[in-house]
């Protein structure tokens, strides 16, 4: 076509083919550049949503994007002035669905970093690179201890473990073993009689209390046992002693007693140095001194060196024949020894405890030394 200045209907259409020129322009580039931008944005705006981890970063996001006054989207949205008329509502369509896909991958990323950040509050984070915190592990009670310990060192010398009841009779604390009712020891105030106790028998005659001694035991296993009997007793005895460093109203005995044809009294020296020495070693000193118990004749006091001076730590001595005798057995035929060690004073002397009192405290920080 050839396009003549002048006419007036050439002219007609050569703005036509301007004006459709320039359509055909605008669709080209308006349009496309338009649409090309909003899928750059989108594409920007997930990759910015999806890579913030702070409630900061998020807020940045925010601004660079949706922000009202210059973020990305609005900067945006002036292209659709460039867009052509019939294109407009398709642009329209787009831009709104460019602006809905941000906003979701605002939210998305918003509850994110706000449930991130409530379970950091409530738990903290695991790290299993460090070190773990160690467990208290619970111990058996420093006596406790000394008891199986002792059981075992008797055990190693022949001796089997017996048992008695604590709450007791006057026969078996007393009376059998040759403790007249007229002994001091039988006074009340030396000893926990037990009214409640005796009330429960049923017979008002017959008064219990605790054990003050665990010979008890050795009257209980006499009594069903034909000898020979090589037995050790570790319990607690209570008495009314006014306590201090090395007095408790309840302790722990360990009694020991061998019966049998031709038991002397070098014997239980023998077993009782063989026990010192085992317990609290070998370069300890003991010594026996003479003393009286009405259930042995003769009678010792066993004493161990320590810080300087000589401590008790029990009572011994060849069992009295009015004692074998109270069990049937034949003085005649059977000799025996017997002994009664206070576990706590052992305890004591071997870990350089100096106050009884600590093991009842409770207090762990002593406790937990053992
Ligand atoms: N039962 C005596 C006491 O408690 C100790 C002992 C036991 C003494 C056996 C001699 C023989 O003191």
């Amino acid at each position: 076509m050839i396009l003549r200045a002048g006419s007036s209907a050439n002219l007609r259409l050569a703005c036509a083919l301007a004006s459709f020129g320039s359509v055909s322009l605008a669709r080209h580039n308006g349009m496309s550049d338009f649409l090309a931008e909003l899928d750059a944005l989108t594409a920007d705006a997930q990759q910015a949503f999806a890579a913030a981890q702070t409630p900061d970063a998020w807020e940045a996001a925010r601004v660079e994007f949706l922000g009202a006054k210059s973020g990305r989207l609005k900067d945006v949205q002036k292209g659709l002035g460039s867009v052509p008329k019939e294109e407009k509502p398709a642009a329209g369509k787009r831009f709104n669905e460019v602006k809905q896909l941000i906003q979701e991958a605002s939210e998305t990323a918003k509850a994110r970093i706000d449930a991130a950040q409530a379970s950091q509050k409530s738990e903290p984070v695991f790290d299993p690179t460090l070190p773990g915190r160690p467990l208290r592990v619970g111990r058996l009670h420093p006596i406790t201890q000394t008891i199986e310990e002792l059981k075992d060192i008797m055990g190693r010398l022949g001796f089997s473990v017996a048992d008695g009841p604590e709450i007791e009779d006057e026969r078996h604390n007393f009376e059998a073993l040759n403790i007249p009712l007229d002994h001091p020891a039988r006074d009340p105030l030396e000893n926990f009689y037990l009214s409640a106790a005796a009330a429960a028998t049923g017979r008002k005659d017959a008064p219990m209390l605790l054990r003050s001694q665990t010979s008890t035991v050795q009257i209980r296993v006499m009594e069903c046992t034909p000898p020979p009997v090589r037995i050790i007793a570790l319990g607690r005895v209570y008495r009314p002693d006014e306590v201090d460093r090395t007095h408790y109203p309840m302790f722990h005995q360990m009694e020991g007693l061998l019966v049998d044809r031709h038991v002397t009294m070098a014997d239980l020296k023998s077993v009782l140095r063989l026990f010192a020495s085992s317990y609290l070693g070998r370069d300890v000193h003991i010594r026996f001194r003479p003393s009286f118990f009405p259930f042995t004749e003769p009678s010792v006091e066993c004493d161990y060196y320590w810080n300087n001076k000589w401590t008790e730590f029990g009572g011994a001595g060849m069992v009295d024949p009015n004692v074998l005798q109270a069990v049937g057995y034949d003085p005649e035929e059977v000799t025996g020894f017997a002994f009664g060690l206070g576990i706590e004073r052992l305890c004591m002397r071997r870990h350089h405890i100096t106050d009884i009192r600590e093991f009842y405290r409770n207090d762990v920080r002593f406790l937990h030394q053992f």
